[in-house]
C-alpha cells in the first residue's frame, strides 16, 4: 500500500515537471511587496494590454497601443488563465470591479486639442529599483512623454506627465470627468472645456487627480472554466500522446470506437472505448485496467475534475 502510494507521488510530479512551466494550472497572481507588472489579453481591451498591481491592492490596465491608462480596479489582482493567445500573449482576467478613469483613446493632444498625434509610439518602462513602480515612456510627434500613475489614498487617481523639454507647444489632455466625483488638476492646468485639459506649452510637468465615486457592485468572480484542451495539457498530457506516441499509458489518438483489452476484477475482455469507458476512466481507473499497462496505476480525477470540465475534455477526445 505505501509503495503504491509513493509511485503515484512521484507519476504526479513527473506529471507536472514533464508540463512544465509553460502550461501550468490556472492560478492567480498576487502582488505581495513590490509592484506586479503584467502584460496580457483583458477582454475587451485593446491587445497590447499591461496591467499593473500596487502592493496596497490598487490596480490598473495601461493601454500600451494608445498609451494610457484605461481603468482600475480594487483588491485581488490577475487571474492567468494561461491561455496562450498568439501575438496578443496570454489571457487574463482582472480579480475586481473594473472603474473607468474616463481617457479618450489617444487623449494626449499637441498644438491643437481636436488634431490626433502624426505619430504615437510605445517606449516601454522604467521601473523604481525599490517598489517596482512603472514609468511608462512614449514618444508623441517626435516628444519624449513620461507618464506615471498612482493612487495616493483609496479611490483616488493621479495621472503624472512629464515632457522632454519647456514651450514644446500647448497640450491637452482628453478626460471625461462627468462620471467621477472630482477631477483636481495642478497648478497651471486649466480646462479648455469639459473633457478636455489644457497643459500651456511652459509647463512641463502636469498631473490630473481623479476622485472616484465609491461603487456599491460587489465583485462577483466568475467561475473558471477550462477548455477540453486545456484540461488535456494540464492533467493528461504528460501520461496521454494524441499522436499515437506511448506514454506511461495509451495514446489518444482515434481513442473513441477502437477496441481494447481490458481487464476488469481480474476477467480479461475487450471493449470498443465509448464515452461511458472513458468517463469511468477518469473518474475510477481501476476499475478496468488497459492491457499492458497493469504496472504503473493511473491517478484518479473524481476529485480534481467536476463534470462540466469531464464533459469537455470528452468532447476533446473524440477528434484531438
Ligand atoms: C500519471 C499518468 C497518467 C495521467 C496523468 C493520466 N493517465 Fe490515463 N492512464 C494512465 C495509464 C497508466 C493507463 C492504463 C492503465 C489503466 O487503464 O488504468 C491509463 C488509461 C486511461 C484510459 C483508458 C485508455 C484505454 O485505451 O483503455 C483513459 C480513457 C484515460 N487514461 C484517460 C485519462 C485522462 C482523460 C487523463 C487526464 C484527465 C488521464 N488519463 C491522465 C496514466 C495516466
Amino acid at each position: 500500500m505505501r509503495r503504491h502510494a509513493r509511485t503515484l507521488t512521484s507519476l504526479l510530479s513527473l506529471t507536472i515537471a514533464l508540463n512544465g512551466l509553460a502550461e501550468s494550472a490556472p492560478s492567480d497572481i498576487t502582488v505581495t511587496n513590490r509592484t506586479v507588472i503584467q502584460r496580457c489579453v483583458i477582454d475587451g481591451s485593446s491587445a497590447r494590454m499591461i496591467a499593473v498591481g500596487f502592493p496596497s491592492g490598487f490596480n490598473y490596465a495601461y493601454d500600451a497601443q494608445n498609451c494610457a491608462p484605461v481603468y482600475v480596479w480594487q483588491g485581488g489582482f490577475v487571474d492567468f488563465s494561461g491561455e496562450t493567445l498568439g501575438r496578443g500573449g496570454r489571457r487574463c482576467e482582472i480579480l475586481g470591479v473594473k472603474q473607468s478613469l474616463g481617457t479618450a483613446i489617444n487623449p494626449l493632444r499637441i498644438g491643437n486639442p481636436d488634431t490626433l498625434p502624426e505619430s504615437l509610439s510605445f517606449k516601454g518602462y522604467q521601473r523604481n529599483q525599490e517598489t517596482g513602480t512603472p514609468t511608462f515612456r512614449f514618444e508623441i510627434n517626435g516628444l519624449l512623454v513620461e507618464q506615471s500613475i498612482k493612487s495616493p489614498s483609496t479611490n483616488t487617481v493621479q495621472i503624472s506627465l512629464e515632457f522632454e523639454s519647456k514651450n514644446s507647444g500647448d497640450k491637452f489632455y482628453h478626460i471625461n470627468s462627468s462620471e467621477h466625483e472630482q477631477v483636481t488638476l495642478s497648478e497651471g492646468l486649466h480646462w479648455h472645456r469639459p473633457g478636455v485639459v489644457m497643459i500651456p506649452s511652459r509647463i512641463n510637468k502636469a498631473s490630473i487627480s481623479i476622485s472616484l465615486r465609491n461603487i456599491d457592485k460587489p465583485y462577483i468572480r466568475k467561475p473558471r472554466s477550462l477548455s477540453g484542451a486545456q484540461i488535456y495539457s494540464y492533467y493528461c498530457k504528460a501520461c496521454h500522446s494524441t499522436d499515437g506516441t506511448k506514454l506511461i499509458g495509451p495514446t489518444f489518438k482515434n481513442l473513441f470506437g477502437r477496441s481494447q483489452e481490458i481487464i476488469r476484477q481480474g476477467i480479461p475482455d475487450t471493449i470498443i472505448v465509448d464515452t461511458d469507458y472513458i468517463r469511468e476512466s477518469i473518474t475510477d481507473p481501476q476499475a478496468a485496467i488497459a492491457n499492458g499497462y497493469e504496472n504503473v496505476p493511473m491517478p484518479s480525477f473524481a476529485n480534481v475534475l467536476n463534470g462540466h470540465d469531464i464533459n469537455s475534455l470528452i468532447e476533446y477526445l473524440q477528434n484531438p
